[in-house]
């Protein structure tokens, strides 16, 4: 039964996770010298759907799952590298650090390792051994690369004694996956972790990476997450493809507005009588993006005014834009979204992260979670033969040291 309150059979809370997971790191790595314990949460992304790249406003909020690290300083100057998902270990000297990415997990902290190194020198690197682990599902839309990015970042700052701040943390996250690890991302995920506050969204401006903070009633509102189990290989070629589109779409339509440095910048105006310039698949997710801006504006205007009838209805809407205009939805995310919003008392239903698969993240009173579950669970299994993976989600703060083991 999903019921606020209520364990559940993942542990979440972070102290029993992480004790278990500096078992692990005794048990891999022995248990001379101090291990160091690290959280870094993962994110859902309300509203602003598909526009950081294209410059508009996004508001996420940190979850309380996400990435655990435990590490210890080497008196050598090797960097070691482990998962608690699989056996084995990557190692290198600090004076030898690979160039190009490998495509195995550990590409992204070595990202964000060599960038640390690239900005403090390569004598400000000593050697260390760091477990990963965690309790955030991995490739469902809720930002577990991210969140190992922005961990590792916090990591060398406590580790190494380097004096990086949130927007560092932030900063290196970002050039790890964009140098390194080679995605287009945009610049939602690592300020969604980086910056976050408990009980708050991020209300992240993605032209000026200016940001504020707006509380959400966590004592009448709950935000679930429904994990359909869909992962579709080409998801991130997928992402990169709406990436180019918009930016095709951009390319195109700043002809006709001096001045415009991103496509939010567009007027929807504009699209409109220009729209033959463009191909139609390319002028729908223009379409999206534009209208997205404005149904975001009208979500925060909504929440300042405490009426969040009004912003789940903007959540739901931006999710039927992704699936009609910029087609980013798959079956099995839509059925979710159509039994949620039945329920009375839920808000809001919308796909969270890229699409293609993943996770719908949903808004709901406290007290509908009982048919919340039920309903969405029945239709699911009744449509695709499976159960989806649904859960109620605390908020949490940003990344930060649990303590010693
Ligand atoms: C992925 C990306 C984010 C953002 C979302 C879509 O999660 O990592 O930067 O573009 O998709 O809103």
């Amino acid at each position: 039964m999903l019921a606020p309150g209520m364990p559940h059979p993942n542990p979440t809370g972070h102290d029993e996770g992480l004790a278990g997971h500096a078992r692990a790191f005794v048990e891999r790595f022995g248990s001379a010298g101090t291990v160091r314990l690290f959280f870094a949460p993962g994110r859902v992304n309300l509203m602003g759907a598909h526009l950081d790249y294209n410059g508009g406003p996004v508001m996420p909020t940190a979850i309380d799952r996400g990435t655990w690290i435990a590490a210890r300083r080497r008196p050598d100057s090797r960097i070691v590298l482990a998962s608690s998902l699989e056996e084995g270990e990557r190692s290198w000297a600090c004076a030898q650090l690979p160039e190009r990415a490998s495509g195995h997990w550990s590409d992204y902290p070595l990202g964000v390792i060599r960038a640390a190194q690239q900005r403090v020198g390569p004598g400000a690197l000593g050697g260390m051994e760091v477990l990963f682990g965690g309790n955030l599902p991995i490739g469902a839309g809720l930002s577990s690369s991210a969140s190992i990015c922005v961990g590792t970042a916090l990591l060398l700052a406590r580790l190494l004694d380097l004096p990086f701040t949130p927007k560092d943390w932030v900063e290196l996250a970002l050039q790890a996956e964009r140098g390194f690890v080679g995605v287009n991302c945009g610049i939602m995920d690592p300020h969604a972790i980086g910056l976050a506050r408990r009980g708050e969204l991020l209300w992240l401006d993605c032209k000026d990476a200016s940001h504020a903070y707006m509380p959400l009633d966590s004592a009448r509102l709950a935000i679930a997450v429904a994990d359909t189990r869909v992962r579709r290989q080409l998801a991130a070629s997928a992402f990169n493809e709406r990436v180019a589109e918009c930016r095709a779409a951009f390319e195109s339509l700043r002809r006709h507005v001096p001045g415009a440095t991103c496509l939010r910048d567009i007027p929807l105006e504009v699209l409109e009588a220009q729209r033959a310039e463009l191909s139609p698949a390319v002028a729908r997710r223009a379409e999206h993006v534009l209208r997205e801006v404005a149904r975001t504006f009208a979500a925060r205007a909504a929440l300042e005014r405490g009426d969040v009838a009004a912003f789940g209805a903007q959540m739901s809407a931006a999710h039927e834009s992704l699936r009609s205009l910029f087609e980013v939805s798959v079956p099995e995310l839509d059925r979710v979204v159509a039994s949620a919003t039945a329920v009375p008392g839920v808000l809001g239903a919308r796909l969270t992260g890229a699409g293609f698969g993943g996770c719908v993240v949903i808004l709901l009173e406290r007290g509908a979670a009982g048919e919340l579950e039920q309903r969405v669970l029945l239709e699911f299994e009744r449509a695709f033969g499976h159960a989806p993976h649904l859960e109620l989600f605390g908020g949490d703060m940003g990344p930060r040291e649990i303590g010693p083991a």
